[in-house]
């Protein structure tokens, strides 16, 4: 099935390239058509210490025991989404991958991980196929963990001093300047304010190339609304970046 599909998109990209009049495709065909057009993915990571702060209360927070770093939420091609239904995943296609993925990839709500990765994969991973890096469950999810070690949030933080604190807070600018020198291009920071209206980093945004290197999209340009209660931290406050507390998640730091 997943070479099938691998053909079928495949297929579809060169059908793209090579036909003049598409009029030969219902609409919503053309639409998925499209899902080839990507030049840009994001790299969003999450930073599981305020996940919850914002969650809404229909959700149950999770914050497994052994998950202490930033986290996964996705690997998102630019502008589309849903492109191939036909394509499932199985728990199967990442036995080998399974372990890493718990750690690094986990759901922070009452879903198992496993239900997580099949909706990301659904959404983003199937548009992501269209490039040979990236064109199985397997690659997919390998990237992505390549990813996670290459552009490490961690790793970056800590070298610079950064350490998560209820207490101290970090200017915006010290922030984005410890990310530009870690990746060679600012990702976009993304906050949620809590209710005692403390600015809290949340998530992180790295704009790639199709090659996977950063800088795709530049996003003091770019800040798109989205459907996300995330948006991008105030650049004159002071953001805070709160430490994992799994007894109140909520309120990490009350
Ligand atoms: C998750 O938790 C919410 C809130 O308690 C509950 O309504 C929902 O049914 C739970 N979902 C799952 C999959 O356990
Ligand atoms: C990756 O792709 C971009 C855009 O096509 C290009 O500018 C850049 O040089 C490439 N980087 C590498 C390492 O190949």
């Amino acid at each position: 099935m997943g070479f099938l599909c691998t053909l079928l998109l495949l297929w579809g990209c060169v059908t793209q390239l090579l036909s003049d009049n598409k009029d030969f495709w219902k609409e919503e065909d053309k639409q998925k058509l499209g899902y080839c057009d990507w030049k840009c993915m994001k790299f969003v990571q999450s930073w599981p210490g305020s996940f919850c702060v914002f969650l809404g209360k229909r959700f149950n927070c999770m914050i497994p025991e052994f998950v202490n770093t930033w986290t996964i939420h996705g690997l998102w091609p630019n502008d589309v989404k849903d492109c191939c239904n036909c394509w499932n995943l199985f728990q199967s296609d990442l036995l080998d991958l399974e372990s890493q993925l718990s750690l690094y990839w986990p759901s922070l709500i009452n879903t198992t991980s496993f239900l997580f990765w099949k909706n990301e994969w659904h959404k983003h991973g199937s548009c992501a196929g269209c490039i040979e890096t990236l064109s199985s469950p397997s690659k997919y999810f390998r990237a992505a963990l390549k990813l996670h070690t290459f552009y490490s949030m961690d790793i970056a933080f800590q070298r610079a001093g950064i350490v998560p604190s209820c207490d101290r807070s970090y200017p915006f600018k010290d922030l984005s300047r410890t990310l530009l020198s870690a990746f060679t291009k600012t990702p976009e920071l993304q906050c949620v304010m809590d209710e005692k209206g403390r600015e809290v980093l949340v998530q992180v945004k790295i704009s790639l190339h199709r090659n996977f290197s950063s800088g795709c999209e530049d996003f003091q340009e770019a800040s798109n609304p989205s459907s996300s209660p995330y948006r991008p931290c105030n650049k004159n406050s002071n953001i805070y970046y709160f430490p994992i507390n799994r007894r109140t998640p909520r309120d990490p730091c009350p």
